[in-house]
């Protein structure tokens, strides 16, 4: 469903409410508007024109809801997630809540989860066993899950059986409509479960509240199209749809002029934007090379797909200046076999000779990547095909994860011979050698000057200023607090396990 499927759905409820005098009838807005959410609907994802909204409002009626209240949101998972929360804790704001860091204080709070492994999603439903005492104690108090768990039918059934406490459902299309949901649970005291399955539209007028003033996201896509056999985020994000690039620019432009010092552009697979564009032809390269004359000094980029990843893109970095040269590039295995089962749609050798053009165009860039090991059936050698992969392109560093079935996806139903203990093996001689390249690349700072985008103190020493170099490395480094929100110079005394011990040799780079 989306937004023109609910405004017709609503048409229906308003004539089927017009001969009851009773109010609301909630099993009919269950009937209208809850459709569970299905992996088989989005497999089937046509060609239908992406819907474009800038008409975000919240009705009259509902702005003084959130007066004297407070918020509190959770978020697990990914960047995407964290930009979601954003969003939503915007529009809280806009309607009159205030935010609060203690679930103790809160009116309402919402999990906005995760559904990428098992284990995210084990962690959600442990926070919602803590949760249930809250609302034994407090039963005005609401409680929310929303994300990319709520999109998988599976869940929403659990939480509707079993965790009856909870107050709202609802998934990654319904976001916008978090006013009309928290009002109906105010109102009602049926669950409220807002869940479109389908593919999703773009709106654009959405209210923010971002964390902090010095790094700042930008969406410039949503959803996925695909369908790695492992992977739950095309079901979980809805079709691929690109912001337009004007809407794009005119955010980073908004960004830049506030003094925002770093922007990253967010979607599942950023090489795929502007492919689901109907009158033009324009994509991540074409973004890049316009976003790189705005006056701001740092912008990344994730997450991107090898097979997408074009040579025009690889042209655009190397110019350089405020395009950083550090590609996230996930590889998922080193095997062409299990790379085709994964549906990757490419090979080893493909993957390669990316690394090696961009390497050629950008002789500095870092690489990181994502690694999957323990895909159904992977053999020994395929591992180390995995292995030797890594060592070659001498990544800066990795997500290492064990493969996590995913009710739904293709993987799922693979009949998997691999025991556990082999795959948690695996993962540890993956990962030393993951720390064995990654020291080596940090030592090789020992006594260089590198940029640092000063975030704030250090987690463990206040007296210590802590920020990311260009290549994401953390630094930590004394130096007064007035360095804070800045790019300045720092040469490295120390390379540690995982970060840089350096000292500030310059008080500021100006970057403008
Ligand atoms: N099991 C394990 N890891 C997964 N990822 C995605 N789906 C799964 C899964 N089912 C990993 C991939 C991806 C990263 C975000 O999470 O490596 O790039
Ligand atoms: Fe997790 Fe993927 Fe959803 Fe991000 S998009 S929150 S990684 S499932």
């Amino acid at each position: 469903m989306n937004e023109k499927q609910r405004l017709e759905s609503q048409q229906v409820q308003a004539q089927d409410s017009t001969d009851k005098k009773s109010g609301k009838d909630y099993s009919k807005y269950f009937e209208a508007v809850y459709m569970p959410p299905s992996l088989k609907e989005a497999k089937k994802r046509g060609k239908e024109e992406v819907a474009y909204h800038n008409d975000f409002g919240i009705p009259e009626e509902l702005l003084g809801m959130g007066k004297g209240r407070k918020f509190y949101i959770r978020t697990y998972g990914c960047q995407m997630n964290e930009h979601d929360t954003e969003v939503l804790a915007g529009i809280f704001m806009q309607l009159g809540f205030e935010p609060t860091d203690s679930k103790e204080t809160a009116d309402v709070i919402l999990l906005n989860t995760c559904a990428i492994r098992e284990n995210a999603e084990d962690k959600v439903f442990g926070e919602l066993g803590h949760l249930k005492p809250l609302k034994k104690e407090r039963p005005d108090l609401l409680i929310g899950v929303c994300g990319c768990m709520s999109q998988e039918e599976s869940v929403v059934n659990r939480i509707l059986q079993k965790h009856h406490f909870v107050d709202m459902i609802f998934g990654t299309h319904n976001i916008h409509r978090l006013p009309q949901i928290l009002n109906e649970a105010y109102l009602s005291k049926e669950m409220v479960v807002e869940v479109w399955s389908k593919e999703g539209d773009v709106i654009e007028n959405l209210p923010r509240v971002r964390k902090g003033n010095i790094k700042g996201w930008v969406n410039i896509m949503y959803g996925c199209d695909k369908f790695c056999t492992y992977c739950i985020v095309p079901y979980t994000r809805g079709k691929e749809r690109s912001r337009r690039p004007e809407e794009i620019i005119q955010e980073v432009r908004h960004l830049a002029a506030q003094g925002y010092q770093e922007i990253t552009l967010l979607g599942q697979n950023v090489n795929a934007y502007g492919k689901d564009f109907p009158d033009m032809e324009y994509g991540l390269g074409h973004l890049m090379d316009e976003l790189r004359k705005i006056d701001i000094p740092r912008i990344r980029f994730t997450t991107s797909h090898p097979r997408d990843f074009d040579d025009y893109l690889i042209e655009v970095l190397a110019k350089g200046g405020n395009l950083l040269d550090h590609i996230h590039l996930p590889v998922q295995s080193g095997s062409s076999e299990v790379l085709k089962l994964m549906a990757r749609k490419y090979s080893r050798e493909h993957y390669l000779e990316l690394v090696r053009k961009i390497k050629e165009a950008m002789p500095n860039a870092s690489l990181t990547t994502d690694i999957i090991v323990g895909f159904p059936n992977e053999t020994e050698e395929q591992f180390e095909e995995t292995l030797s992969l890594y060592r070659e392109v001498e990544f800066d560093s990795a997500y290492t994860f064990i493969y996590s079935p995913r009710e739904g996806t293709p993987a799922a139903k693979m009949e998997d011979n691999i025991p556990m203990e082999v795959k948690k093996e695996r993962l540890q001689r993956l990962n030393s050698v993951v720390n064995e390249i990654s020291a080596k690349k940090l030592k090789e700072y020992e006594g260089k000057i590198v940029e640092v985008l000063v975030e704030g103190e250090s987690k463990n020493n206040p007296e210590v200023l802590a920020g990311y170099t260009s290549k994401s490395k953390l630094v930590n480094f004394r130096a007064p607090k007035s360095a804070i929100g800045k790019i300045v110079k720092v040469k490295v005394v120390k390379a540690k396990t995982w970060t840089l011990d350096g000292e500030m040799v310059e008080e500021t780079v100006e970057v403008k």
